[in-house]
């Protein structure tokens, strides 16, 4: 199915929204992205995310580091990492693969703060010849296949997320040093964070299903329960029909609903260089279908970032002791 908006403006041509999944992914023409779009327009992408849940835009080299943060701040407040600093001394993070954070794994992005980030966007510099593609998943989607009796299960389930997962389970392939150089960044504050498993999107009134790789265990089961029953409910989420491939290109950008999605970066590019430059734009506490909102378990705050505010920041009212 093919939609369209409005033009923004006189003699830009019409936005087109052409998806490319059956459930998820859409690409987007007829923009020019910057921090100088108009209401209708930044109106016409935000819908078509949270419509589509990962939108793409080819062509948009004219975009540097400072456009790309402009327009993240046209979707809402741009957010620093809480561990990781950023690459530009303002609110870039670099998604490269000369390091330790390679991100083949189904995640989404700092599920281990309470208001994890809303919205991603990711502009690619540096291409590999072949390889690097990057996954996403549709978390709504995953949870509406869910039968009944697991749809309830679910419904009713907290799971704490960290950024101190058990990287040795997941990445039993990475290489020791860079490993533990990205680690021991990335770790630097251990942060825990309970989040209901079924969250109530804020903007769709969709339910979706809050998983992925910083979920270390369900809150009242153990270890051996949490494990079996992540892995079930996991399992829909990377079903390849609630998913999308996308196959970079220098200069494309790509835009999601980090609320609505999971993604996975794929590692097979092999020592060709891959440089992306990521913006995330402030979430907002998750709120479960029950209506307890997550929850801070450890530090006791969000601490300042080394620039700017941090993801997750927005943590009022959530805090263990509160
Ligand atoms: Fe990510």
């Amino acid at each position: 199915m093919t939609s369209t908006a409005p033009a923004s403006a006189p003699g830009t041509g019409r936005i087109t929204v052409e998806k490319v999944g059956g459930r998820i992914g859409a690409v987007i023409s007829g923009v020019r992205l910057g921090g100088d779009l108009d209401e209708r327009t930044v109106a016409a992408i935000r819908a078509a995310v949270l419509e589509h849940k990962v939108v793409f835009l080819r062509d948009q080299h004219h975009l540097d580091a400072a456009g790309h943060e402009a327009f993240g701040r046209l979707l809402g407040e741009p957010v620093a990492h809480p561990t990781v600093p950023s690459v530009d001394g303002r609110y870039a993070l670099g998604i490269d693969n000369d390091h330790g954070g390679r991100a083949n794994q189904w995640h989404t992005d700092v599920t281990f703060v309470p208001a994890y980030p809303a919205f991603s966007i990711l502009r690619a510099e540096v291409i590999p010849p072949y390889g690097g593609d990057t996954l996403w998943s549709n978390t709504a989607a995953a949870y509406a296949e869910l039968p009944e009796p697991l749809r309830t299960l679910a419904d009713g389930l907290r799971g704490v997320h960290t950024n101190d997962y058990d990287y040795a389970a997941v990445r039993p392939e990475a290489v020791p040093d860079e490993l533990l150089q990205h680690r021991e960044v990335f770790t630097s504050i251990t942060f825990r964070t309970e989040h209901p498993v079924v969250r109530v999107h804020p903007e769709t009134g969709e339910r979706t299903l809050v998983l992925g790789t910083f979920l270390q265990r369900f809150t009242g089961l153990d270890g051996r329960d949490s494990r079996a029953l992540r892995d079930v409910l996991q399992s829909h989420v990377e079903r390849p029909e609630n998913t999308v491939r996308w196959r970079w290109r220098a200069g494309d950008v790509a835009i999601w609903d980090n609320r609505a999605t999971q993604h996975y970066g794929v590692d097979d590019s092999d020592d060709h260089e891959r440089t992306l430059r990521r913006v995330t734009v402030d979430g907002d506490v998750p709120v479960g279908v029950d209506g307890r909102r997550s929850v801070l378990l450890a530090p006791e705050s969000v601490p300042e970032p080394e620039y700017g505010i941090a993801s997750g920041a927005s943590t009022d009212g959530v805090l263990a002791e509160a």
